[in-house]
């Protein structure tokens, strides 16, 4: 089966078939970089996205009687075409999401690993028995056995800056487990998400157990998302449509993961050099279009000048340039995401930041920006930039920094930089977000640990054995003995 009519244009996978739209419409990717197209994928309809689901919803009924270990099998044969197909995903994320090379190829690598440990901690996934003495006496000859079965169909919407691995980390689950999906990825990373459902397709894909929606999420998002017969909706993106997302699925499970603005706190105690390393590195790669990018730096004055200065350096020698070169801050996805991040910097020196790296921008390649002295005032202390800029706040004293940790809307990841492991400890417990690195950069791997956003970061628990767990519900059956 092929996915290309003609060069660079895609299909959409409906039911075992690779097919154009009716709508005889296909919208076109340019690369974030240099602007050049990259391929064009189909604008599908509503009604194409209907059969989507209702092929999906037919083929579960099959699926769902397959043993894991079957099931297993077809994960770890998408694994191996995944990374047969390594040099070509990992081109075709560069090109797509501006992503530097080597971090698109560690993208695929990553995913071809999270299928393999999903098949493998899916073949553990068991019930339990329940003995109903434990709670009255009348209760005694009662026995529960609780099993976990699918929901049924996951909508699984991915976004642009992991096209294949937030792809593959919901769909893969969602397998295992015995549903069914439909796959409706960003328009910018569509084409990437096509080529990782290729390779499923030619590992042995049942027909409709996956169906591939692509399109514009204006057009085709609310349709999908209002179906009745998705029984669940796994979003990663902004705060904003996932908020949308939830209220628009009223009764269906959904499990968001959205923004954040991960604070790095840092401690008169910490390891400078360590804490400015593992911050740039944690601000800065894939220029700061990760959720779980270090966004916000709160110091103590007292240790504030000497970590600035090493920030600066660390901040100085990240390269900059093009994907293909394998820089670390590229172009950003659009010229929408530069203008913002321009209004961010362009607001705080304006009330007093002080850039301490050159204000430069060409295109959507912004520069690494380096903000001193920002306060409260700012709209760089609460807003996401989902760009390469990192806004330093002093505080006077740790309270102050977790209590500006918390006033944020948002509460995915938090890093504590101390030598002082009790008293890193007494502050996580205080931090209102889903994990703390104590000593480390904020980021959501290793991929079995569970992935929790509290606020507006999200809902739900992600993290391989819990994104099983979520994409499944218990069922009791109760055996009545005489
Ligand atoms: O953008 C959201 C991703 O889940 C972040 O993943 O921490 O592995 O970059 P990461």
């Amino acid at each position: 089966m092929e996915t290309q009519l003609i060069a660079n244009t895609y299909q959409f996978l409906l039911n075992g078939e690779w097919r154009e739209s009716a709508s005889c419409k296909t919208i076109e990717n340019l690369s974030p970089s240099d602007r050049k197209p990259v391929g064009a994928i189909q604008a599908m309809t509503e009604r194409e996205a209907n059969l989507a689901v209702i092929g999906a919803k037919a083929a579960q009924k099959d699926w769902a009687n397959f043993s894991f270990s079957e099931r297993a099998e077809l994960l770890y044969a998408w694994a191996d075409q995944l990374l047969e197909m390594k040099e070509e995903l990992a081109e075709t994320i560069m090109k797509e999401v501006g992503k530097g090379y080597s971090s698109a190829e560690k993208e695929v690598v990553r995913t071809a690993d999270f299928i393999k440990y999903t098949a493998e901690e899916g073949k553990r996934i068991h019930g339990e028995l329940i003995n109903g003495g434990s709670f009255n006496a009348g209760s005694a000859n009662k026995l529960a056995m609780v099993q976990r079965e699918p929901l049924g169909v996951v909508l699984a919407i991915s976004p642009f800056n992991y096209p294949v691995n937030l792809s593959a980390s919901k769909i893969a689950p969602a397998l295992i487990a015995g549903n069914a999906v439909v796959f409706k990825p960003a328009t910018q990373g569509a084409i990437s998400g096509t080529l990782m459902i290729k390779a499923l397709d030619k590992a042995g894909l049942p027909s409709g157990l996956v169906n591939l929606v692509t399109g514009k999420g204006s057009e085709v998002g609310d349709y999908l998302t209002t179906h009745p017969s998705i029984d669940l909706i796994n979003f990663t993106g902004g705060t904003e449509t996932g908020e949308y997302i939830s209220k628009k699925a009223s009764m269906i499970p959904v499990i968001l993961e959205l923004g954040g603005k991960d604070p790095a706190l840092v401690l008169n105690d910490a390891d400078l050099e360590k804490a400015a390393k593992d911050i740039v590195a944690g601000g800065f790669s894939y220029s700061g279009q990760r959720c779980t990018a270090i966004k916000r730096v709160l110091v103590t004055d007292e240790v504030a000048e000497a970590l600035v200065a090493k920030l600066k350096t660390e901040i100085e020698a990240l390269k900059v340039g093009m994907p293909e070169d394998d820089a670390a801050v590229t172009p950003l996805i659009n010229e929408k995401a530069a203008d913002f991040v321009q209004h961010l910097v362009d607001d705080a020196v304006g009330k007093g930041a002080t850039p301490l790296t050159a204000i430069k921008r060409e295109g959507n390649l912004v520069f690494p920006v380096l903000l001193d002295n920002v306060t409260t005032d700012m709209a760089i202390a609460w807003e996401e930039p989902f760009g390469p800029v990192l806004p330093i706040i002093r505080v006077e004293n740790i309270e102050e920094a977790v209590t500006i940790a918390n006033e944020s809307k948002y509460g995915l990841q938090a890093s504590v930089f101390t030598k002082n492991t009790e008293e890193a400890i007494r502050i996580s417990n205080k931090l209102e977000v889903g994990s703390v690195q104590i000593n480390g950069k904020t980021e959501r791997g290793p991929d079995h640990f569970p992935f929790i956003g509290v606020k507006g970061s999200g809902l739900g628990v992600q993290g391989i054995r819990k994104s099983i767990e979520s994409v499944t519900r218990e069922k009791v059956t109760v055996l009545n003995m005489s």
